[in-house]
């Protein structure tokens, strides 16, 4: 397959969207970009100055700092994928906390993060070969792209998910906390009024709660190499 194409992940939280980005972007030698590290890196900053926590949320202040915020993205040979770096530090542990996750749909409702963040996606795909993976990249980053696919799964199937991936790094926390901070962000996600989540008319769905991540992988490998074909 050599012309490279444009892949489109969106889906609600923990439907598995960086697993999938991940195996397709290794298997074409794609780049792979997760934009939900985007949003967590910066509410990661926002949280360091003091900007936003359980009891202030200075939106102005985060604002007025977002030309100091750097984010790039550093390709890890051991790992197989990029991790993130914010002003030159990676933060790639840091942002997976339930602390963030509990700060970030807060901050990805900011329209000026979110223009900010979208032109630096925009950049990074300007030469395709690219799968990118959030709530917004087959709507507002890369309408054009070439194969969209929408990821969903239940609720309760999401939240052991992500419970399982944090007792696994060592983190504190109980099912009933993951669980109410998914339902919590799917509202926000779908709620807000920049780019909420929405499926784009031409994005094939995908429930995977009960596909295997191999199932689904060889799934998604099929519909890249139908659309390849009417290249
Ligand atoms: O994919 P994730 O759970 O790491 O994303 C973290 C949050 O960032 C999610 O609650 C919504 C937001 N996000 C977004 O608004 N737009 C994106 N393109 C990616 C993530």
């Amino acid at each position: 397959m050599d012309k490279k194409i444009t892949i489109a992940i969106d889906g609600f939280s923990s439907t598995g969207k960086s697993t999938l980005a991940k195996q397709l972007a290794k298997h074409l030698g794609y780049i792979y970009v997760d934009t939900g590290a985007m949003y967590r890196a910066v509410t990661l900053y926002a949280m360091q100055h003091d900007f936003i926590s359980d009891t202030q949320f200075d939106k102005k202040a985060l604002i007025d700092k977002l030309p100091k915020i750097s984010l790039q993205f550093l390709f890890n040979p051991d790992l197989g994928y990029a991790e993130i770096f914010l002003n030159e530090k990676n933060v790639e542990t840091e942002i997976r906390t339930l602390e963030v996750s509990n700060f970030v749909s807060r901050i990805a409702e900011i329209s000026e993060v979110r223009a900010k963040l979208v032109e630096q996606q925009q950049n990074m795909g300007k030469n395709k070969g690219i799968v990118m993976d959030g709530r917004d990249i087959g709507t507002v980053v890369f309408t054009d792209a070439e194969l969209k696919l929408f990821m969903t799964a239940s609720p309760e199937t999401r939240a052991q998910r992500r419970y399982e991936e944090l007792i696994q790094k060592g983190q504190d926390v109980t099912y009933e906390e993951v669980l109410k901070n998914v339902q919590e962000r799917d509202y926000i996600d779908t709620h807000r009024e920049d780019s909420p989540l929405v499926k784009a008319d031409d994005a094939i769905e995908i429930d995977n709660s009960h596909l295997s991540i191999q199932e689904q992988f060889d799934k998604v490998l099929g519909l890249v190499n139908t659309v390849a074909k009417t290249l």
